[in-house]
């Protein structure tokens, strides 16, 4: 009677023998086609940039995964508009582009090029630091002291110009839903609230 297993044929050492070989044959193909598939085009290095803010064109060079909250802080030196969290949750690097409020942080600078750019430092009307006046939303934050430390009031207030100008604060319960992605981490909620419901009543 033939025996079912003699240690010649079914060994460990052979099965590793015979399998080696299979597996050799299946990857062949793989390691070829992965050296002759073109690969994605992909962009290198620093390229120029052109940025339209606050009414002046910007030219700048930065990487194109740099986002528009850093080419204003890190390349422009605009550092009015905050970096929170760096993550589209706190809303302190809100700017406007094109008239509606963004998250630069979560944005290209090179998507946003030969696009209107306002940022906090361009909101106060005129540059001349003695003559310009302060935006109506800059005055109403000054009088109901709608901050405390400070660091997300740019957002808060070019947030806040926003949602007026959208129609989005002509009741207590919807500016707060409309200013919900803005963050105080002082707790300055109702002095925003307030500053933000006086302008809106003189829409
Ligand atoms: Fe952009 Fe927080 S820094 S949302
Ligand atoms: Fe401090 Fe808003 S005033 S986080």
């Amino acid at each position: 009677m033939a025996s079912k297993w003699s240690p010649g044929s079914n060994s460990r050492r052979t099965f590793l023998k015979n399998t080696t070989g299979l597996v050799g044959l299946t990857l062949a193909p793989m390691n070829q086609a992965e050296h002759t598939a073109p690969g994605p085009s992909v962009v290198q290095g620093a390229t120029e940039l052109s940025l339209r803010i606050n009414g002046r064109v910007y030219s700048l060079r930065a990487e194109p995964r740099t986002t528009l909250l850093d080419a204003l802080r890190e390349y422009l030196h605009l550092t009015g508009t905050k970096k929170g969290c760096d993550h589209g949750q706190c809303g302190a690097c809100t700017v406007h582009v094109e008239g509606e409020r963004i998250t630069s942080c979560l944005t290209l600078a090179i998507m946003q090029q030969d696009k209107a750019i306002t940022t906090i430092e361009g909101l106060a009307n005129g540059d001349d630091i003695a003559t310009a006046r302060l935006h109506p939303m800059q005055e109403a934050f000054l009088k109901h002291d709608g901050f405390q430390c400070g660091y997300c009031t740019s957002g808060q207030i070019m947030s806040a110009v926003a949602c007026v100008r959208e129609g989005h604060a002509t009741s207590d319960d919807q500016c707060r839903e409309w200013m919900s992605g803005n963050i105080c981490r002082c707790g300055a909620y109702p002095n925003i609230l307030a500053a933000i419901r006086e302008v809106a009543s003189r829409q």
